[in-house]
């Protein structure tokens, strides 16, 4: 065997094609398994595709490059937790196309940031971050509250985010732009947006300006929702019970 062995670590092409076996066989036995179980993302209750508010709010986060300061994946150690609070789940991004993980973090993991300030807190720190915090290296947004939001499109973006495999119904679809226009009008029927996405969809005014939806109401919507659609109090990892 060592004299195999000695004449194969000899040979830099025979030590090669060995080395391409061995990974393969490691390779295949690591892949091969995730083709035949039914899913490796385990369904969490809770978990639902963004409203077309909350979406449009996204392609803000990614059209401003947020991500490039930014993570959304609170990993599981002590520091992070007791930081951020509960670590991220496998399906808290399962219906995003492309992730927020990121892999930097000049400011803050924003995986939980939804609810931590209030609506006034976030339209003021996205358009002078200094104001609030005095060394903050944020740069600014203040075209975000001036700018409308433009969503004739957003039926779209639905139905494309649908051919990745997002769940989302033909009347969710259907229904696009009218939900958005729900979700920032908290004197509009909540019936038809609650129907589609539960009763747990918060329906105001983000931005602060009743009279038109700017981009700064859908950013703030989607800020507001992160992390907060698994209740943690009830959840425990591996019960069956907290599953769909
Ligand atoms: C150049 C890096 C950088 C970019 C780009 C950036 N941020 Fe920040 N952000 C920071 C830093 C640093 C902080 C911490 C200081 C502060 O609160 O302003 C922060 C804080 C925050 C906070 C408060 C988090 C908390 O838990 O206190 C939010 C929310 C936030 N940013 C959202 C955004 C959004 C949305 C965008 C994109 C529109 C963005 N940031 C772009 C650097 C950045």
């Amino acid at each position: 065997m060592s004299g195999f062995h000695g004449r194969l670590e000899r040979h830099s092409m025979l030590l090669l094609i060995a080395i391409a076996v061995a990974v393969s066989i490691g390779g295949l036995i690591e892949i091969a398994p995730l083709f035949f179980i039914e899913n490796t993302i385990e369904k969490v209750h809770g978990v639902r595709p963004y409203t077309p508010l909350e979406l449009a709010g996204r392609n803000i986060y990614v059209r401003e490059g947020c991500y490039l300061c930014h993570s959304q994946m609170i990993r599981p150690l002590r520091d992070e937790v007791e930081r951020y609070g509960h670590y991220s789940l496998a399906a808290e991004s399962m219906y995003d196309h492309p992730f927020q993980w990121g892999s930097k973090r000049i400011g803050p993991d924003l995986a939980r940031v939804g609810g931590k300030y209030s609506d006034a807190w976030h339209v003021q720190h996205l358009k002078d971050p200094r104001s609030l915090v005095p060394e903050s290296l944020m740069p600014p947004y203040r075209s975000l509250s001036e700018t409308a939001l433009s969503y004739d499109d957003i039926a779209d973006h639905l139905a494309a985010l649908k051919k990745v495999g997002v769940p989302y119904t033909a009347d969710q679809i259907a229904n696009a732009k009218a939900d958005l226009q729900a979700q920032d009008d908290q004197t509009a029927s909540p019936t038809g947006l609650r129907k589609r996405y539960g009763d747990k969809v918060i329906q105001r005014n983000y931005g602060g300006d009743p009279d038109r939806i700017t981009e700064m109401d859908a950013l703030v919507a989607y800020l507001q929702m992160l992390g907060g659609l698994v209740d943690f109090n009830t959840y425990k990892a591996d019960a069956p019970a907290n599953r769909r």
